[in-house]
């Protein structure tokens, strides 16, 4: 008899850290490589946010946190989502998580039953997938290419949806892709969804912040609030604050769904560091005003990507309108041959070719539930994006 869960074969190891760990491997190995294949901020925790975490360990706030969250941090939640999101969510429609990811779990864990099916748009963020895999539901990918910008369309939607359906993940600004959703997208999104009173809705807004050419952001319960009791709205601190190795995240949602999410998250690991906690509410509720000249950091490295990799051979690269990637597509490089003589198949050929030619690390776009394209983190120092794109011209550049 084997030790391990038949559930834990539905899933597999995180592709990204793959990259990242073979792109280790070969810097330690001696070679020149840099990874743009992590998705974190190259920031540093702002300073009052890190004193706050200080100030409660002098405290001796670091005991035991209560599962659902501290009421001081579930307070600000609620302020920050009154604030930034227009919604109304009194403290016990909220909840703290460690990292944004678990969210996603407890929400998962304390809903799905075999068989239910959760509808992901393509491409999605890795998780997305595994964890509805873990949880013993029913991934149904839509595929959403560059016709679409990446979205799902209402027909599409539609399409996909059966009685078996339980959610529907939405996320804006995307990873790996970087689009966003107007008023206008969730508003017809938000038509099809009013039919179908069985489907909640799941909407990830990590990267709310991290917007461009002054794009609106808006999250999906503030544009239909007649599905805000069928919506859970994610977001964290680890993007926007560059807070991730904090793991904080949060959420807003009906009552009675949080209570059974902080019901899994009490019997999973307790709840989220206290002192995390602390450092938290100093950055929902302290000066925001940093945010405005990272975003314009952001938005320089991502114009280098875009024009540096519209301008090289087989590469089609979408100006994306947040978070900090681009997902090119690389149509135009397959069927070529490598100067070593390997034919390019598939992205993760591509991607392979490009890390041990070049040295740079990016993930295939196969990982994300879309090919042919890749996914390039430019949260990385600005010129080395920019030597990155260049190596990457050049690779291109010697397929034939
Ligand atoms: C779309 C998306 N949602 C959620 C998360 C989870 O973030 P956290 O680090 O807070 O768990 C990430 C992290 O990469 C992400 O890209």
């Amino acid at each position: 008899m084997s030790l391990l869960a038949e559930r834990l074969k539905r899933i597999k190891p995180s592709p990204t850290i793959a990259i990242n760990t073979k792109a280790n491997d070969l810097k330690r190995a001696g070679n020149d490589v840099v990874s743009l294949a992590a998705g974190e901020p190259d920031f540093d925790t702002p300073t009052h946010v890190v004193d706050a975490a200080i100030d409660a360990m002098r405290r001796g706030e670091t005991k035991y946190p209560p599962p659902a969250g501290i009421p001081e941090l579930r307070e600000a939640i609620a302020s920050k989502f009154k604030r930034d999101n227009n919604l109304e969510y009194s403290i016990d429609e909220v909840c703290v998580t460690v990292g944004g990811k678990q969210v996603i779990f407890n929400a998962m864990m304390a809903t799905l039953s075999p068989g239910d099916e959760v509808i992901i748009p393509a491409p999605y963020w890795v998780s997305y997938t595994d964890i509805v895999l873990l949880c013993e539901g029913e991934p149904i990918i839509v595929n959403c290419g560059l016709a679409e910008n990446f979205k799902i369309t209402p027909e599409k939607l539609e399409a996909a949806i059966t009685p078996k359906t339980k959610w529907f993940f939405l996320n804006s600004p995307s990873n790996p892709t970087g689009a966003a959703y107007s008023a206008a997208d969730y508003k017809a999104l938000a038509e099809v969804l009013e039919k179908h009173p069985h489907i909640s809705i799941f909407v990830d807004d990590v990267y709310e912040h991290i917007v461009y050419d002054g794009f609106n952001f808006v999250t999906f319960a503030e544009v239909a609030p007649q599905l805000k009791e069928r919506t859970l709205t994610l977001n964290a601190c680890s993007k926007g604050y560059s807070m991730t190795g904090w793991r904080v995240g949060f959420a807003g949602g009906p009552v009675e769904l949080i209570k059974k999410m902080n019901m899994v998250q009490s019997q999973a690991c307790t709840g989220t560091s206290i002192i995390s906690q602390w450092a938290a509410v100093a950055a929902l509720e302290g000066d925001q005003s940093f945010l405005k000249e990272w975003v314009q950091t952001f938005q320089k490295r991502r114009d280098i990507c875009v024009s540096m990799l519209n301008q090289t051979n087989g590469l089609e690269c979408p100006t994306p309108e947040g978070a900090f990637y681009v997902y090119p597509c690389i149509a135009g490089c397959l069927g070529k041959q490598t100067p070593a003589g390997k034919t390019i198949k598939t992205d993760e050929d591509f991607c392979n070719y490009i890390l041990e030619t070049e040295g740079v690390g990016i993930v295939h776009g196969a990982a994300f539930g879309l090919e042919p394209f890749f996914r390039l983190s430019y949260a990385a120092a600005t010129d080395v994006v920019q030597d990155c794109c260049a190596r990457i011209q050049r690779a291109c550049a010697a397929l034939i």
